[in-house]
């Protein structure tokens, strides 16, 4: 069953979710501008979308059927009528009528129902048809526009359309369509080699991770701060990382990932596009943008993604969500995988700086962590309860009974009290641990996978236990046997659950323990623990064999304890090399806890 679950949840581990990011349509944030905020500047070429309509001339009330096709693809589009005398005004005339409201929906711009129309996902069409109204108190010369979004980072901004005329207006010269000027110009060169982490400490801050790597090795992630100018007006920053996809750094007020100001250095085929960018929760960078950027230049090269930008210490048009650098906060930094310049979510947890820094602050080298402390002590609990004292505890139940016949632990016998007091402690440390990660994420996990589930139920099975324990049945009812199956089949299952837990908790991103080492340990762990089982199991077989067979030999010899006090003194030392393995094993684990 464990295994089962083990196997089906490697595909939910392995599984992660693509950045929203308006797929919906709901884009009545770009109403004005018409500008899909996706980074990277909009294309100034030919764009392959035409847009026509069935008429040229109109009267108020008159429905005019609009169509946007394209000899390529396009993941999202949005169309608007405007005045075409007041070029310039962002205002938006009559409204439109949907044919395909599965693909499309009407959106609400300059508080005008359905005076615009976008996309309903980002599944791909090459043709839209919808119906434009003419309101009663239509200007005489109406122009359709369209920004078409062939994929993430290749987008055309307000493609002008056809113009239509109420009746006795001259028709305009025709328009040449490809005089669209560039929406951004943001020049950026390519660095001459990769960055140093030589003055850090003395002319620049820096973040490492690990610490003291060298920013040329591919798995170094690298961020260093130095302020410029003679005023210290501004901040130049050196990002660099390995080239999975993007390396991200940002500033944020808390130790959690919302509210903070992001910058990005993302990969996009053999270029690397840097922007800024908000991030209002667990959720995509928002308005990305190259405001405010400046000395952009990028190198994409030995594996690694580098990239420098300067910034100004202070916004001058108080962009929402730029943070002022001379301001203290903590620094965070990301990677993860790019497609089409589109980021996906950063496949680990991000490195978060110790302490808050003021990036205008004296020259540091300062020291991070991927591992929230709530997080690493719900691990190390939950190691403690299931790799020893859950574990031992069992193996005491299991094989222990007949050991230490004589003697007794406050009126009980030895094995029970230690059996008890072991799973007892199991369920505290079990307890307690479980609330750790409920108190980190205020709530339930959502992108954990089968992990939690899992843990629920290992927890349920963990407070069922000690009830039934409680209510069990004297030793001499003849239903006794009946508790005694029970519980230790339901004590195993919770164990090879728990182990099973153990092993997907390894691979959370909250807390990632470094792969496939820390399964090693765990396959290591489960082996000998079942050797152990088996080695005993073998035992207790032939131990009972021999003691049928020698029975009537022993009542011949009026019964030596001999070979009962050398059992138990062997048992006892199986038993502190379990304990002793199972401990090494698990300082092992918690020390890779200790080091992320
Ligand atoms: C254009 O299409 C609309 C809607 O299909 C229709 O009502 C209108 O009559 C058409 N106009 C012309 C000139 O074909």
């Amino acid at each position: 069953m464990g295994w089962y679950c083990l196997l089906f949840s490697s595909v939910f581990v392995a599984y992660w979710v693509p950045a929203g990011c308006y797929a919906n349509g709901k884009v009545t944030k770009a109403c004005g501008s018409m500008e899909p905020k996706h980074g990277s500047p909009a294309q100034t070429t030919q764009s392959p979308y035409l847009l026509t309509t069935n008429t040229s001339t109109f009267s108020p009330g008159d429905h005019i059927q609009v169509t946007l096709s394209g000899i390529s693809y396009f993941e999202g589009f949005l169309l608007q009528a405007r005045d075409a005398a007041s070029q310039g005004s962002a205002s938006t005339t009559g409204s439109f009528t949907l044919t395909n409201p599965h693909r499309t929906q009407l959106l609400t711009c300059n508080k005008q129902q359905g005076s615009a129309v976008s996309h309903t996902s980002k599944d791909r069409q090459t043709e839209v048809v919808v119906i434009w109204n003419a309101p009663k108190d239509a200007p005489s010369e109406v122009e359709f526009f369209v920004t078409v979004v062939q994929r993430y980072n290749v987008f055309w901004v307000k493609l002008p359309g056809p113009i239509i005329y109420q009746p006795g207006v001259t028709p305009r010269p025709p328009q040449s369509t490809t005089t669209l000027a560039p929406v951004q110009t943001t020049t950026s060169s390519l660095l001459p080699g990769p960055f140093t982490s030589d003055s850090c400490g003395q002319s620049k801050s820096c973040l490492l991770d690990p610490v003291g790597c060298d920013p040329e090795d591919p798995y170094c992630f690298f961020l260093s701060m130095t302020t410029e100018g003679p005023d210290k007006t501004s901040v130049m920053f050196e990002l660099s990382g390995p080239a999975e996809g993007y390396v991200a750094f940002a500033l944020s007020w808390d130790t959690w990932m919302g509210n903070d100001d992001v910058y990005m250095c993302v990969k996009d085929g053999d270029k690397v596009s840097v922007s800024a960018a908000f991030v209002s929760g667990r959720t995509h960078p928002e308005d990305q943008t190259q405001a405010g950027l400046s000395s952009v230049s990028w190198r994409l090269a030995d594996g690694t993604i580098q990239c420098k930008f300067s910034r100004p210490v202070k916004m001058a048009n108080q962009e929402p969500g730029r943070y002022d650098l001379d301001q203290e906060c903590f620094l965070f930094l990301a990677s993860g995988h790019a497609q089409y310049g589109k980021i996906w979510k950063h496949n680990q947890q991000p490195l978060v700086s110790v302490h808050r820094k003021c990036v205008t602050g004296p020259s540091e080298v300062l020291t991070g962590s991927r591992g929230p402390t709530i997080m690493k002590a719900h691990g190390v609990l939950m190691l403690l309860a299931w790799m020893l004292t859950g574990s031992v505890g069992t193996f005491i139940a299991s094989f222990y009974k007949e050991v230490w016949p004589n003697q007794t632990l406050y009126g009980q016998k030895v094995w029970f009290q230690v059996h008890r007091g072991l799973m007892m402690l199991t369920m505290t440390l079990t307890i307690v641990a479980f609330t750790l990660p409920f108190i980190y994420r205020k709530g339930w996990s959502k992108h954990a996978g089968v992990h939690p589930y899992l843990g629920c139920c290992v927890v349920i099975l963990t407070l069922i236990q000690p009830i039934t324990a409680v209510f069990r049945p004297t030793p001499d009812s003849h239903r006794r046997y009946l508790f005694n199956w029970f519980h230790w089949g339901l004590g195993s299952l919770t164990e090879i659950m728990a182990v099973a837990t153990m092993f997907l908790g390894t691979h959370q991103s909250s807390l990632l323990l470094p792969q496939p080492w820390a399964t090693y340990v765990l396959i290591g762990y489960v082996t000998w623990l079942a050797s152990f089982r088996f080695m005993l199991l073998i035992h207790k077989h032939f131990h009972i064999k021999k003691a049928v067979v020698s029975d009537e030999l022993q009542e011949l010899y009026s019964g030596q304890s001999e070979p009962s006090t050398w059992g138990s003194f062997t048992k006892s030392f199986i038993l502190a090399a379990l304990a002793l393995g199972n401990s090494g094993l698990l300082v092992a684990l918690l020390s890779s806890i200790a080091d992320i």
